[in-house]
């Protein structure tokens, strides 16, 4: 963009930016081309942040992503196969088990496991369920130096050896024996705990692939939950992942925020490193128009709007006047907010860890967002066996004081089928947007349902849908569907 050009605005902007003055964007109207995100970052003040500017190294070719995978329970079989009982999964939060015999339960699909400080520094999984007669061994949480089933009261150290058998005489094996609850793998990284399933699975180092690099200068352990939500949605994992793996939706789904989101500048990346994982990400500026509201809004009218809104408070008249000064002022008051409310100093320059939205996804269904504008992680967690159901997670997290001890996770706040997410002023205006997304999620379903057998397929956009393409090169390479079409023809 050029920052000299004139811009006049058509009309005065409303006091929100989810007016009534702008509507949606007529059909036809033209998509200007604003500074290249790259650009952006070269203008910035300070070194260019790794995580939001390093490009990705893989570009995956077009591929049809059949619509059938979205509810056929055969195919989600499958996924219980190929993917839940194979790969590394997000499943809980260091911070939701900080002290020693300390639990939570981990559910997916008709699995449940069971997370467990069994020391300081460790954490270990286990199936949960009793070697009894097979109850869960908990319920959602728990804490104390043993494991003690509620039917029968059979007792587990914390390691899962089984210590106590009521009426030990009446049974053909000891407690004292070498009885012991199953284990699976469990790793951590950044604050969150990894489970797999799969013995003989690769190492969590080989499924994260350039993450631990990419977050060096933004370490998640150094973070903890002040926010879990939790919705139950009526559709599957899949659909609603993609939702958040694409900005190309912002047009019509997010159309009273295009003034403050450089939607159009997103970039998109995808890592390549083994045969095993994937990482993907896509970067969104804020506190710059959509490119179709190029020609609509002033970046100074942008950026006393933000300022007003969401940083409260009254802009300085002589800051904001174009593309560059405008992100390193609103940059610089996030800074200073940082600073007063956490005692985080966040060094100068690097605009985009203060202002971007930085999201990664790493396969099957974990998003950590790198960088203190929205400081969250996603989870898409099928929920029992029906595939058109799914338990869709945000984590908000805040930086540990310093010098001080990483404070318990808050419980998670669930919301059921079709509850509003806008009653968390801690979420702020994302509730809201959630909420835009979400009403898309039931209605995607129904549609593919009602797909003609011959269209039953998306069409996905080169550059701008890319995560979902390479995200579907994964999965029809691990679940076989590759092999399946070539043979079908
Ligand atoms: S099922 Fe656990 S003690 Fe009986
Ligand atoms: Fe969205």
């Amino acid at each position: 963009m050029n920052e000299q050009t004139p811009i006049e605005p058509s009309e005065e902007l409303p006091e929100t930016f989810y007016g009534k003055n702008y509507g949606r964007v007529p059909t036809g109207a033209p998509k200007h081309k604003i500074m290249s995100y790259e650009e952006m970052l070269e203008a910035d003040p300070g070194e260019i942040p790794p995580a939001a500017g390093a490009p990705g190294n893989y570009r995956p070719k077009p591929r049809r992503v059949s619509y059938d995978r979205y509810y056929d329970p055969d195919i989600a079989k499958l996924e219980d196969e190929h993917i839940w009982a194979k790969y590394w999964l997000a499943a809980a939060r260091e911070e939701d088990v900080p002290n020693v015999g300390d639990r939570i339960t981990f559910d997916i699909r008709d699995k449940s496991y069971l997370i467990v400080r069994t020391s300081e520094n460790q954490i270990k999984a286990f199936r949960n369920t009793c070697l009894h007669r097979g109850r869960a061994l908990c319920d959602h949480k728990g804490s104390g130096k043993e494991i003690r089933c509620p039917f029968h009261a059979w007792t587990y150290d914390l390691d899962g050896k089984l210590i106590w058998i009521p009426s030990e005489e009446d049974f053909a094996v000891k407690a004292s024996g070498s009885l012991g609850l199953s284990e699976v793998k469990c790793d951590s990284w950044g604050g969150h705990v990894f489970i797999n399933a799969d013995p003989d699975s690769p190492p969590l180092l080989d499924a994260l692939g350039p993450l631990p690099e990419l977050f060096k200068d933004f370490p998640l352990e150094d973070r903890y939950t002040v926010l879990w939500l939790q919705l139950k949605v009526r559709a599957n994992w899949k659909t609603i992942q993609e939702i958040f793996q694409e900005g190309y939706h912002v047009i019509e789904t997010h159309w009273d925020s295009m003034a403050i989101f450089g939607e159009t500048e997103t970039s998109y990346d995808c890592w390549k490193y083994n045969d095993y994982g994937h990482v993907s990400r896509l970067v969104t500026p804020t506190g710059v128009p959509s490119g179709y509201f190029y020609d609509r809004v002033t970046i100074k009218q942008v950026v006393d709007q933000y300022v007003r809104l969401y940083c409260n408070q009254e802009p300085d008249p002589s800051r904001g006047n174009d593309l560059t000064d405008g992100r390193t002022y609103l940059a610089d008051i996030k800074r200073e907010t940082l600073s007063r409310e956490y005692g985080v100093q966040v060094p100068e320059g690097n605009n985009a860890r203060l202002l971007d939205f930085v999201k990664f996804c790493m396969f099957p269904n974990f998003h950590p967002w790198w960088g203190e504008q929205w400081p969250i992680s996603y989870r898409f967690i099928p929920m029992g066996l029906n595939p058109e159901e799914t338990l869709m997670e945000i984590r908000l997290t805040a930086p540990v004081p310093p010098g001080g001890e990483r404070p318990r996770s808050v419980e998670p706040i669930v919301l059921d089928f079709g509850e509003d997410c806008t009653g968390h002023p801690e979420l702020a205006y994302t509730g809201h947007i959630v909420n835009q997304d979400a009403a898309h999620m039931e209605q995607l379903q129904r549609g593919m349902r009602s797909a003609a057998q011959d269209r039953s397929y998306s069409i996905l956009a080169n550059y701008q849908e890319q995560q979902i393409t390479y995200w579907h090169e994964t999965y029809d390479r691990v679940l076989g569907l590759d092999k399946r079409q070539q043979q079908d023809g």
